[in-house]
């Protein structure tokens, strides 16, 4: 094979195309932007590089670019998230150079992204900001080439908001994140059931019963919220946001401090995009045979530095699941602190992907069509982009919604109508 890759077993591409196969029928929105850049190539002549979790549903994602005319690259976004059969047929079956190891460590996730970069990329992908920091940093001389960058996740997007603050930024980015059509569905109802999985997967314990904790109510930490209390757990919220506070406590959460919350919990999920929200205190204060893990973006969000410290005995008892001995008593982190969803399961279903990677889709040919126009700043996608991703959502799905009349119209845009 010509081309470039890194991938851990090539045999494994059957299996990977099979469910590339699958997700894809889940995907209808990100299908119809296929079909039409089939056919208009909006992308010609475009290398973008992507760093996102390699799964089935970025495979399809890939799949769209290329048929848009584009030249794709791929690496991991994470070290744990890779499905190495995907990555195999993505490889194997589509020609795409992917470089993504499932567990690979530090220094091969860089070596990756820097792999990806090696492809003097026009547009890139992110999902956490690692390829865009490494283009302001060390590899500063492909900056000149991109025309755009896009991002997929929050944690990302605040990163980049401070580099624009900084004005460190040196490319226009789509923060893709923002569209209602991503963070309203892949964060909330993606998340939620991805993080039960995972959790589920990796332990197989009773949700119903126990207290649930988690850390945050962003639109991450409402879906695992509601799914935590649809599997019959008692759901605690811990928050720093007064307003979120009170949005928890009047959807009904109790909400405390986490300091309170670890004298009762049984399970803990931080979904934050912050560091250090489950800190050793925390972790010495928690009940024997608590379960804590984490959702959001990097491994950041429990102290599992200062918890590797703490600890005088740590075993693997099933994958993703580590026993750690605290003077005495136990407790068990879920995928090594990293995000639980993909590290211990598949991530999001297909079919929250499927709005988000059509927006990614879709900012890749925004960039191509307002190349040298956009200033180095992070914007958000276009509303009737989002609005059309949602209507092609619903008709794929058979449902139908009323439009304004144009006396509705004429009455909303008037101030002279009263009582
Ligand atoms: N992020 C969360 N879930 C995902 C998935 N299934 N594929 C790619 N990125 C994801």
């Amino acid at each position: 094979m010509s081309i470039q890759y890194d991938v851990a077993d090539l045999s494994l591409a059957p299996q990977g195309e099979l469910k590339i196969e699958w997700a894809g029928q889940q995907m209808p929105v990100l299908a119809t932007i296929k079909n039409r850049f089939k056919k208009e190539k909006p992308l010609k002549g475009i290398t973008i590089a992507a760093c996102l979790h390699v799964t089935s549903e970025t495979a399809n994602l890939m799949l769209a670019l290329k048929e848009g005319g584009a030249s794709v690259v791929l690496c991991a976004s994470n070290p744990l998230s890779t499905q190495d059969m995907v990555a195999a047929s993505l490889v194997k079956d589509f020609g795409i150079p992917t470089f993504a190891v499932h567990g690979e460590n530090n220094k091969t996730y860089y070596q990756h992204l820097n792999q990806a970069l090696d492809f003097n990329p026009q547009i890139t992908m992110d999902d956490g900001g690692d390829l865009i920091s490494l283009l302001h940093t060390k590899r500063k001389n492909l900056i000149k080439n991109i025309i755009g960058s896009s991002e997929e996740t929050t944690t990302g997007v605040i990163r980049l908001k401070a580099m624009e603050k900084d004005k460190a930024l040196k490319v226009p980015v789509l923060a893709v994140n923002e569209s209602n059509t991503k963070h309203m569905f892949d964060n909330r109802y993606g998340t939620g059931q991805s993080t039960i999985d995972g959790i589920i997967r990796a332990t197989n314990i009773l949700l119903a019963g126990k207290t649930f904790v988690v850390g945050g109510y962003g639109w991450c930490g409402r879906g695992i919220a509601s799914r935590a209390r649809g599997m019959g757990a008692h759901v605690v919220v811990t928050e720093v946001d007064p307003v979120r506070a009170l949005e928890a406590l009047m959807d009904g959460f109790m909400v405390m401090k986490m300091d309170e919350a670890v004298k009762i919990g049984n399970i803990f999920v931080s979904a934050t995009g912050d560091k250090h929200v489950i800190t050793t205190t925390h972790l010495k204060k928690m009940k024997e045979g608590a379960v804590v893990a984490n959702s959001g973006h990097f491994d950041v969000e429990i102290d599992m530095a200062g918890l590797e410290k703490l600890a005088t005995k740590k075993r693997t008892l099933r994958p993703s699941l580590t026993e750690y001995t605290l003077s005495g008593k136990k407790v068990y982190v879920l995928g090594e602190g990293r995000l639980v969803n993909l590290a211990a399961a598949e991530g999001h279903p297909a079919e929250v992907m499927d709005m988000s990677f059509a927006n990614q889709a879709l900012a890749a040919e925004y960039f191509v069509d307002h190349k040298g126009k956009l200033d180095n700043k992070v914007y958000v996608l276009p509303k009737e982009l989002d609005n059309n991703v949602a209507s092609l959502k619903l008709k794929a799905m058979g449902v139908s919604y009323d439009r304004l009349t144009p006396e509705q119209k004429k009455y909303l845009s008037s101030w002279t109508e009263g009582t």
